[in-house]
């Protein structure tokens, strides 16, 4: 498939460095935070003018950020959409200026796919999958209830949409695997430790904990500690993302399984804007590639875990 060029971009003239309007989710977790750090550093490293704003997980947020940059005239604009509906509006805006889209990390559910260029990033339904086959696995011969208590992430994000989406799919052929409650930590440490606090209130027999990134995995393995329980032997405990934090609590066997979700997306990004701009097609998806990690994976790579 390719893109199928939403708006011919006009080059920068001679001389002048193309400018990139960037329009960050937030920074609520420790990928967000990788994420950005990428993106500013490569941007560097390619000679752009990079405008970036943080939009603190609102879209309203992202969307006034987004105008600015269609009047400010930039070459190119790229953002990471929080949730996933409502940006038709804004989409037609910069379509209407000329003004060419680049969705990372997360997805957009606009039917018009001629309103971005493309859309690079991970596939979530496949890292919720993972998550999943991996809990099924383990779980194969079991003769009782397995209870899992899930943390998702942002409610209507991508990434949270997908990630249960596809980890449910995973365990449905086992009955015993039985999701008893799931509800929103919203990506971040602190959210995920006060969900998993009301869990484990509410539930005196978790076996299982999903959290849908290592932030809310930290966050509840605090939860799981101050209640005297052991993360990782008395609550099996499976996240996604894969950063140092989360890394180090696997490899001290607290976490059992992360799926990864590759936030390094900067120089992917850089090389679509030239190529944007020098009027090359692009594919319409472009797809991270990523691993899955035990604790004994994690302590062999986590001297080299770079965030
Ligand atoms: O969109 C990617 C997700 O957003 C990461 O998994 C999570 O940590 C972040 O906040």
């Amino acid at each position: 498939a390719n893109a199928g060029a939403t708006a011919a971009p006009a080059a920068p003239a001679a001389g002048k460095k193309i400018s990139l309007g960037f329009a960050q989710v937030g920074a609520e977790s420790g990928w967000r935070t990788a994420n950005t750090k990428s993106i500013q550093d490569s941007a560097k490293d390619a000679g752009f003018d990079l405008k970036f704003s943080d939009a603190q997980q609102k879209q309203e947020n992202q969307i006034k950020a987004i105008r600015t940059y269609i009047q400010q005239k930039v070459d190119v604009i790229a953002f990471s959409p929080v949730v996933e509906s409502g940006w038709d509006t804004v989409l037609k805006e910069a379509k209407d200026a000329k003004i060419p889209v680049i969705l990372t990390d997360r997805a957009v559910d606009s039917k018009d796919t001629s309103l971005y260029v493309t859309f690079i990033g991970s596939d979530f339904v496949e890292e919720g999958k993972k998550a999943g086959k991996w809990v099924a696995d383990k779980y194969k011969d079991a003769k009782e209830d397995v209870n899992i208590v899930e943390l998702q992430g942002t409610t209507g994000s991508a990434p949270a949409n997908d990630r249960k989406a596809g980890f449910a799919e995973e365990i449905k052929g086992n009955t015993h695997l039985k999701v008893i409650a799931s509800q929103t930590g919203d990506f971040t440490r602190a959210k995920g430790k006060e969900v998993m606090q009301a869990f484990l209130k509410a539930h005196k027999d978790i076996d299982v904990l999903y959290a849908h990134n290592d932030d809310m995995a930290l966050g509840a393995i605090q939860a799981i500690e101050a209640a005297g329980l052991k993360p990782g032997q008395d609550i099996t405990i499976i996240s996604v993302d894969a950063v140092k934090d989360g890394m180090t609590a696997a490899s001290e066997g607290k976490i059992n399984f992360i799926v990864e979700c590759n936030p390094l997306l900067g120089p992917q990004l850089m090389q679509a804007v030239n190529d944007v701009i020098a009027g090359k097609q692009l594919e319409k998806r472009i797809v991270t590639k990523e691993g899955v990690f035990t604790s004994e994976d994690a302590k062999k790579v986590l001297a080299d875990r770079q965030y």
